[in-house]
């Protein structure tokens, strides 16, 4: 297994490119199953997520070519020819759920394996099913697969989530642009990507309403031609450059097209924290402040403080004058970087849900274990501000999310390097 090696105490200055979004580019292309014309993607990133997603698309017959300098992946489910998502590849891709809706939607029918949990949580899909249910699908168990039929397609109906879930209303949304009538989709997430999908769809001839709210509307229709769609930037790989920029007394510019409104909520965060921060059309640039300030921090679903920034945002709070508060609320088990941060020298304890950061001096850099993806950057962040080196270990968990970690990392004065598995 690859590492990173880290040698911390060096200020972060310079530009990042920001990639275009995992989650954007995920089900945007489980959408290529809707239909038989070719989906023509930009700004797609180098992820072994997407590899892994494409991989599962293949099998069902999907055709693709990936132009990699280009981030440009053309994709066309003219040939499907089978619609089983086996237990191998979508136990290595949680989002390999996405193909669900779409293959029920279109096809009829779908045996797609159930997830399972990862290191985060159990990871449920119970409100996907029960909102396909209310479409019309009818839904067994069967060896741990999803068996999913609707022989006369789905009928549109009102699907309320108890529960905000992204790829929950992801997969509702793409079932529901095929069913017959209307579907309303209530308490439907918010988050960009979701939105980007929406988008997506409707350049495809769906019929979406309500686009940015709550309340989602899908008048059904018999056919979706293929589109040209360019993926949104990462907003979550924009929030860890910043707060990376920030654990280094750094300052950094993020390039990508009209970030500023994808960062509702970190960017009043990461001024609590003592940012000065400069918006320009294509770029933002965010500058730490000599001491950092101590603040509370609240996941919560788009537009509040995301999940996906909490072990990024520690990192930052273990440095900072004062004690802070960190409540994870949407995962029961997303603190386990806090032993590695511990490991480091930083003042962390842990009451159920609910971090109390008080804030040191400095880190000292240390051999680390990556857990998640996203803690990944969190240890990555808390050894670019350590003394002394840092090696993280199982580095296959940052390339599932963050493309050419290294690159830009160098490219701002980062000293890092990957240490290839022998
Ligand atoms: C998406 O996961 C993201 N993944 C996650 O990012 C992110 O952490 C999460 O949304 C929350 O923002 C992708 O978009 C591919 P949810 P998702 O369904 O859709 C409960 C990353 O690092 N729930 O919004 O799986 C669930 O337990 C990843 O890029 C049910 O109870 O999350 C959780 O508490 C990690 N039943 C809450 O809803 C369901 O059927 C939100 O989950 C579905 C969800």
């Amino acid at each position: 297994m690859d590492r990173l090696r880290i040698q911390g105490g060096v200020p972060l200055k310079g530009v990042v490119p920001i990639s275009g979004a995992k989650n954007a580019a995920l089900p945007i292309m489980a959408a290529c199953l809707l239909t038989d014309a070719p989906l023509r993607l930009e700004n797609v990133p180098h992820l072994t997520d997407i590899r892994a997603l494409l991989r599962l698309l293949e099998t069902l017959g999907v055709t693709s070519t990936m132009d990699g300098p280009a981030h440009r992946l053309t994709l066309s489910a003219h040939a499907l020819q089978q619609v089983l998502a086996p237990y191998d590849l979508v136990r290595k891709m949680r989002a390999s759920i996405l193909v669900l809706g779409p293959l029920v939607a279109r096809h009829g029918k779908a045996k797609v394996s159930l997830p399972g949990g990862c290191a985060i949580g159990v990871r449920p899909v119970d409100l996907h099913l029960r909102g396909l249910e209310m479409l019309g699908a009818s839904l067994s168990l069967e060896d741990g697969y999803i068996c999913a039929e609707a022989p006369k397609g789905l009928v549109g109906g009102t699907v309320t989530f108890p529960v905000t879930t992204v790829t929950g209303t992801e997969n509702l949304l793409m079932a529901a642009t095929l069913a017959r009538g209307t579907t309303t989709i209530v308490n439907a997430a918010l988050e960009p990507e979701v939105r980007d999908l929406a988008t997506c769809l409707n350049a495809m001839g769906a019929r979406i309403t309500g686009l940015g709210t709550p309340t989602l509307t899908i008048e059904g229709v018999s056919a979706l031609s293929g589109a040209k769609h360019t993926i949104i930037p990462d907003r979550i790989e924009a929030g860890t450059y910043a707060l990376a920029a920030m654990a280094t007394r750094g300052a950094l510019t993020l390039k990508a097209h009209a970030l500023g409104t994808l960062l509702p909520s970190e960017l009043p965060m990461l001024i609590q924290m003592g940012a000065q921060i400069t918006q320009e059309e294509e770029s933002i640039t965010v500058s730490a402040p000599e001491t950092l300030s101590a603040c509370d921090i609240t996941t919560e679903p788009f537009p509040g403080y995301p999940t996906d920034l909490q072990a990024q945002g520690m990192a930052v709070l273990s440095l900072a004058q004062g004690s802070s508060i960190i409540r994870e609320t949407i995962w029961e088990n997303r603190f386990m970087h806090i032993a590695e941060f511990v490991r480091m020298g930083a003042d962390i304890s842990v009451h159920g849900l609910t971090a109390v950061v008080r804030g040191v001096p400095c880190l000292q850099g240390a051999p680390v274990m990556a857990t998640d993806l996203r803690a990944s950057f969190g240890l990555i962040i808390a050894g670019l501000a350590a003394q002394g080196e840092t090696m993280l270990h199982r580095l296959y968990h940052l390339d599932r999310g963050y493309e050419a970690t290294e690159k830009k990392l160098s490219a701002c004065g980062a000293c890092v390097e990957r240490v290839r598995a022998s």
